[in-house]
């Protein structure tokens, strides 16, 4: 894992992924990519976004490891596409108590993707909602069409942290040393407009 510390609370869990030829079975990725996961650590524990199942294995150690026993209140679905959100399930029958926050438009096409019975579970969220975790407070604002309809991005006040989802995305993998704006650039005609 990569010890990614996005502020003393919140850390990186994610996973690069080096192995795959094509993302979407379309763009080159010759860097790489990276499938981004966050946990937010206060008295209610989030995890934002549950990754790609090609690297499922390592997202969970990263997640286990930080959660270092604890469990997470809640997982917050910012896209509900498969480099995202491939583990939604697992992660749900690993902790039946953590809420699921989406927007109206995530739990409408969430039943395409995954079995789950949302009764007590699910957090419907809507523009400029906010939930108070503790130190830290999500506020939510919809991002239709930053690639899928159901895109949601969250700010955290404390810290003033905004989880994109796909917004100001780019192709390669955490480490790649390569040009950030070229491939940005590439990424956001390709996946984001
Ligand atoms: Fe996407």
């Amino acid at each position: 894992m990569k010890d990614i510390e996005i502020t003393e609370s919140i850390k990186y869990v994610g996973a690069d992924d080096k192995t795959l030829d094509l993302f979407e079975s379309q763009y080159i990725i010759p860097n790489g990519i990276s499938y981004n996961s966050y946990i937010i650590h206060d008295k209610k524990i989030v995890i934002m976004d549950t990754i790609d199942k090609r690297k499922t294995d390592e997202w969970m150690e990263n997640i286990e490891k930080e959660l270092n026993g604890k469990s997470p209140e809640y997982l917050v679905i910012s896209h509900l596409e498969p480099d995202h959100a491939a583990n939604i399930k697992l992660l749900s029958d690993k902790y039946p108590q953590m809420k699921l926050v989406g927007n109206k438009l995530t739990f409408n096409m969430l039943p395409q993707f995954f079995d789950i019975d949302l009764t007590d579970k699910k957090v419907v969220v809507s523009e400029g909602d906010v939930i108070d975790i503790g130190e830290h407070k999500l506020q939510f604002f919809m991002a239709p069409m930053v690639h899928w309809p159901e895109v949601m991005v969250t700010y955290e006040q404390t810290e003033k942290v905004l989880f994109t989802a796909d917004g100001f995305g780019k192709f390669g993998a955490l480490d790649a040393d390569e040009d950030w704006t070229c491939e940005a650039r590439r990424y956001y005609f390709n996946i984001c407009r």
